[in-house]
């Protein structure tokens, strides 16, 4: 993966084979820098690899148009981003309405109220983005991914900005989601501990895979 900064090609991303089976729970971790975002980012889509493929699915996304990608987005991913992607317009509650209402559920808004209950959030439900913290956003983020039950779902530092309970509440909901509903769960996070709750727990260093770990755990916290 190659990016053009100030007129110069940097390099973030190098020989890169990854391959993450259905349903499995993979930590991503490295240094600031190191390319768990932009990792992420081209799983997601979201970033075109100037070499090399991304598959979901068996579907290659370099193969796919600007609309199938993001149907392909829309119905099979879930993303918990550092910057939020929050739709700025929609109150938190209409936020976490949206997958439900695209799937055509007739109960969105009661299952939005419910979910915005379990991240500690239903008083402020008709507030919109720019007025939540950085973490109440983080919260409405993982609501409305866990409305989407997304078969994959792409975390990165989803507790970043929290303060511990409120961090345990989301990773309880985004394992919740990965064990309930199957979703292949990546996370990327500063957190060893949590790290290692993981299957399995990659470790990247300058843009490339350093080390590959089978996690041995309990699968609870
Ligand atoms: N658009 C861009 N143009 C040039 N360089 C970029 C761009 N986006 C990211 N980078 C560089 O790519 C490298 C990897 O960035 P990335 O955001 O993936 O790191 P990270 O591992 O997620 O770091 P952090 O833990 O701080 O979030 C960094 O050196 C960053 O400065
Ligand atoms: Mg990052």
């Amino acid at each position: 993966m190659q990016l053009s900064s100030a007129g110069r090609s940097v390099t973030i991303l190098k020989e890169i084979d990854l391959f993450v089976p259905n349903k499995q729970f993979i930590s991503i971790v490295g240094p600031s820098g190191s390319g768990k975002s932009t990792l992420l980012a081209l799983i997601a889509g979201l970033d075109r690899p100037t070499e090399g493929s991304v598959a979901i699915d068996g579907a290659s996304l370099s193969e796919l148009s600007e609309d199938q990608l993001a149907k392909l987005r829309r119905e099979k991913i879930g993303m918990i981003f550092q910057s939020f992607h929050l739709i700025p317009t929609l109150s938190a509650l209409e936020n976490v309405q949206v997958p439900l209402e695209l799937r055509g559920d007739d109960d969105a808004v009661s299952q939005a109220t419910r979910l915005l209950d379990t991240v500690g959030l239903s008083e402020r439900s008709g507030h919109y983005p720019v007025q939540l913290s950085g973490g109440e956003q983080q919260r409405v983020a993982v609501a409305r991914a866990y409305a989407s039950q997304p078969a994959l779902l792409l975390a990165d530092e989803p507790t970043g900005n929290l303060d511990s309970k409120n961090g345990k509440r989301i990773i309880d909901l985004l394992l919740k989601l990965h064990q309930d509903h199957g979703s292949t769960l990546v996370l990327v996070t500063h957190d060893s501990a949590l790290a290692k709750l993981a299957d399995r727990m990659i470790t990247l260093h300058d843009g490339s895979i350093v080390e590959d770990t089978i996690c041995r755990h309990s699968g609870n916290i």
